[in-house]
């Protein structure tokens, strides 16, 4: 068995609760219900699980972490047990004064995911009117308040063409960075390809854009780039490799070495309200099913870059392979590679394709001022 060191984050899904209901959402297509949440207590407990096990950044995540009401209770302790804590949101729910009250309790980093470069696009992916709108005005008040701030661009065919804009956004938000990922096809998206799946042409044109991109913005803006996976020679490190820097939380407690695990049937996952965290990362069945590099076959077992990227995505090899031990069909070498590329091509010349929505156990409801 591979001996693990500490992860080094964690994501938190406090909720899958969300008031947008994006058809690229990786969340699982069965959410957990809000009753069956982690409660504040278990929350806080939780946190510190993670500090003592060596966890150093703290991901809160949803679904819309704004949905839920204990947010500002829940960063506070995370502080107290010294995780660095980073709040991803699209926005809706937080208010100026949710936000200063989130500073006053110590939250050290925003990231704000973009839907869009206008509000046309962006409340049609989003599937929320005037959402964009909202987002628009939160930035305004991340930026007084001097949050550090990261944009989160999800790309696809729709709004690829949006890249530029997106990436002057963010140099007038005065982000630090930006994420431009090109969707990746896990839970409810798996959907939407038809509708979603970019051109090979717009994929490398996206890539030309982010390169000149970096130079032109060095010093100003740092750019991370998620490539179109369908569409490539080699697959993501996903997770950086399964069990080996990071964890997932899902919002009933369940922990996942990944958002997507849940999608390999013969795994079982631990809870966080029946064992220790410590526990279930260095012992847990889920998460010492695929670290390492011992569990590869061929070709990834004897290929010079089975530290690179770990075989990559093994949620991915499930969902187009059948099999998860099998080197994701992505790589050039796997033997599904060929067909996925076709595949790629058919979902991307799709036409009329409608998006299929997401849609939540529960709306948000309106925050109070
Ligand atoms: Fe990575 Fe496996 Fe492909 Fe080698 S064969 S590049 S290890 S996925
Ligand atoms: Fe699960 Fe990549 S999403 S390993």
């Amino acid at each position: 068995m591979t001996k693990a060191r500490p992860p080094i984050a964690m994501l938190a899904e406090l909720t899958h609760r969300c008031p947008l209901s994006c058809p690229y959402c990786s969340n699982p297509i069965e959410m957990a219900r809000q009753d069956s949440e982690l409660s504040t207590d278990e929350w806080k407990t939780v946190f510190r699980q993670a500090a003592d096990l060596g966890v150093l950044q703290l991901h809160l995540s949803g679904g819309e972490p704004a949905t839920r009401r204990d947010l500002e209770e829940l960063v506070q302790a995370a502080r107290e047990a010294g995780l660095y804590t980073n709040l991803i949101t699209s926005g809706i729910g937080l208010t100026e004064r949710r936000l200063k009250a989130l500073d006053a309790a110590g939250l050290d980093h925003v990231q704000l995911s973009l839907q869009g470069t206008t509000p046309e696009m962006a409340d049609e992916i989003g599937g929320y009117n005037g959402g964009f709108k909202r987002k628009m005005q939160v930035a305004e008040w991340i930026g007084a308040i001097g949050f550090p701030l990261t944009l989160n661009a999800v790309l696809h065919r729709r709004n690829l063409h949006q890249l530029p804009r997106a990436l002057e956004m963010a140099v007038e938000m005065g982000a630090r960075r930006i994420e431009v990922a090109t969707v990746q096809f896990h839970g409810w998206a798996l959907k939407n390809r038809d509708a979603l799946m970019p051109t090979r042409e717009q994929a490398a044109e996206a890539t030309r854009i982010v390169q000149e991109a970096r130079l032109r913005l060095k010093g100003t803006l740092v750019i991370d780039y998620v490539p179109a996976d369908y569409h490539s020679d080699y697959p993501k490190r996903c997770m950086g490799g399964w069990g080996s820097t990071g964890l997932n939380v899902a919002p009933d407690g369940q922990v996942l070495p990944c958002h997507a695990a849940q999608t390999i049937p013969h795994l079982s996952f631990d809870s966080v309200r029946e064992r220790p965290l410590s526990e279930i990362w260095y012992e847990g069945s889920a998460f010492n099913a695929y670290r390492g590099t011992d569990w590869m076959p061929e070709p990834c077992a004897s290929c010079e870059r089975k530290t690179v990227d770990f075989g990559g995505c093994r949620c991915q090899a499930m969902a187009l392979a059948g099999d998860p031990a099998a080197t994701d069909p992505v790589c050039i070498k796997s033997p599904h590679h060929v067909d996925l590329q076709a595949r790629a091509d058919a979902h991307a010349a799709a036409e009329n394709a409608a998006l299929v929505y997401r849609t939540a156990p529960g709306k948000a409801p309106e925050p109070a001022e």
